[in-house]
């Protein structure tokens, strides 16, 4: 006997708190997902062929390749480079840990760059004095989804000669003057974790104009079989005998049809998606930016920002202890903070192994004290976003009223 599913149209949170990020999925996504459980193929078919088709075009690029995650991704595109043991490879203080940590996989040393205090991404003049011989690969990160100064950083790339790797996880949909996010490297890789603009709940891409190193990256995610042989072993299309025909040591790094096809009707909606959290970023900019002790996201006048996160920045009035005192009260209020990011190289998986101490970023590490994180997400009603607002508000002046009575006493 068959069931009828009944759909839920919300697809909605249900307590009070006002979590920092909450994934927009709608009836499209959950039926996508139904009909690909019933068509009986579940890995290496057309979802993820047209979920690719769908981000190339996007990033304007000739193949995408679906990975099992963005990490995944800059794994693939640092081996596909060739880029391995005694080479270094420069990437940002300022950003998620994920784009060190592929540097270290490929047995690589990643050579940290300090940010600029405006656009929090690398500054140009500190790579340039970082480049040596050994430098194999520069990973360039959209931090917070912010493509500013990409176009020069590709060009200083191309004077090189080295590879510039666009880590553009956090920043699918933004745009540098006609430029989209994911065009600006040799190879660019997209993340989907649930708290992104679009979600596969777990999921990547790599996108790239260059035939060779898409056909690396498609062997590589899948066991090292050659790119011809690239369907399932259960798929009547594949010719007999090449499902076990390895060519390199590869890795499984597979996008599931299910997640492809969340992918796919997730980017349907990307416009719609982006604009509602464009709608939040601005709802708090122009609630916050008279507050003479917040800084809030400076945004150029050619950067179309396609918002992963919101986060402010405290005035110097405050310190490390304060931002966190206050994040505790915001989470004890039931408003979702974080302090995004704490500088990489003085992370302790890294802080020994590469004998880094404070002082050595400067920028990154003040950035880094004071930021705060805002809960950012499609469905964030102006009636949330200004109780966030109020008791950010109420935290910080809290803070300030007990430091300096705690000072006076
Ligand atoms: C800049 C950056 N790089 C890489 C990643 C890794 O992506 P994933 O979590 O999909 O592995 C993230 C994820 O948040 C990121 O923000």
């Amino acid at each position: 006997m068959s069931r009828t599913f009944t759909l839920s149209r919300t697809h909605r949170r249900v307590s009070n708190e006002i979590p920092l990020s909450y994934p927009d999925i709608d009836d499209t996504d959950v039926r996508g997902v139904i009909e690909t459980l019933r068509s009986g193929r579940l890995s290496l078919g057309p979802r993820l062929e047209e979920f690719e088709r769908l981000v190339a075009k996007r990033s304007e690029r000739t193949h995408g390749v679906g990975v099992s995650s963005g990490t995944a991704g800059l794994h693939l595109a640092l081996l596909a480079l060739g880029i391995g043991p005694d080479d270094e490879v420069i990437t940002p203080a300022f950003s998620f840990i994920a784009s060190a940590n592929c540097i270290h996989y490929v047995g690589a040393t990643p050579v940290f760059v300090d940010c600029d205090p405006r656009s929090l991404n690398m500054t140009l003049r500190e790579i340039e004095r970082k480049i040596t011989d050994k430098t194999k690969a520069i990973i360039g990160v959209e931090v917070f989804g912010n493509p500013a100064h990409m176009l020069e950083l590709s060009q200083l790339a191309n004077r090189y000669e080295i590879p510039l790797i666009e880590d553009a996880c956090e920043g699918l949909g933004g745009r540098l003057g006609r430029d989209p996010i994911g065009k600006f490297g040799r190879v660019a890789i997209f993340g989907f974790y649930p708290n992104k603009q679009i979600t596969t709940g777990e999921g990547g891409m790599i996108v790239t104009d260059d035939d060779n190193l898409a056909n690396q990256c498609r062997s590589l995610r899948n066991q090292g079989r050659a790119v011809e042989n690239q369907s399932d072993v259960d798929n009547p299309e594949a010719e007999l005998g090449t499902w076990f025909s390895h060519t390199c040591i590869g890795y499984n790094y597979r996008l599931s049809e299910l997640h492809a096809s969340l992918g796919i009707t997730q980017m349907n909606r990307l416009d719609e998606l982006i604009e509602q959290r464009q709608r939040v970023a601005e709802t708090y900019t122009r609630r916050l930016s008279g507050n003479p002790d917040i800084i809030v996201p400076t945004i150029e006048p050619d950067v179309f920002m396609s918002w992963f996160v919101y986060v402010i920045r405290l005035s110097d009035r405050f310190t490390e202890d304060d931002r966190n005192t206050i994040i505790e009260g915001l989470r004890r209020h039931e408003v979702g903070a974080a302090a995004y990011f704490p500088p990489i190289p003085l992370l302790p998986a890294y802080r020994e192994k590469f004998n880094h101490k404070p002082g050595d970023f400067p920028v990154a590490e003040s950035v880094a004290e004071r930021t705060i994180a805002l809960p950012m997400f499609t469905r964030l009603t102006d009636r949330e976003i200004d109780l966030v607002c109020q008791t950010l508000e109420l935290m910080m002046q809290r803070q300030t009223f007990t430091r300096s009575a705690v000072g006076e006493g």
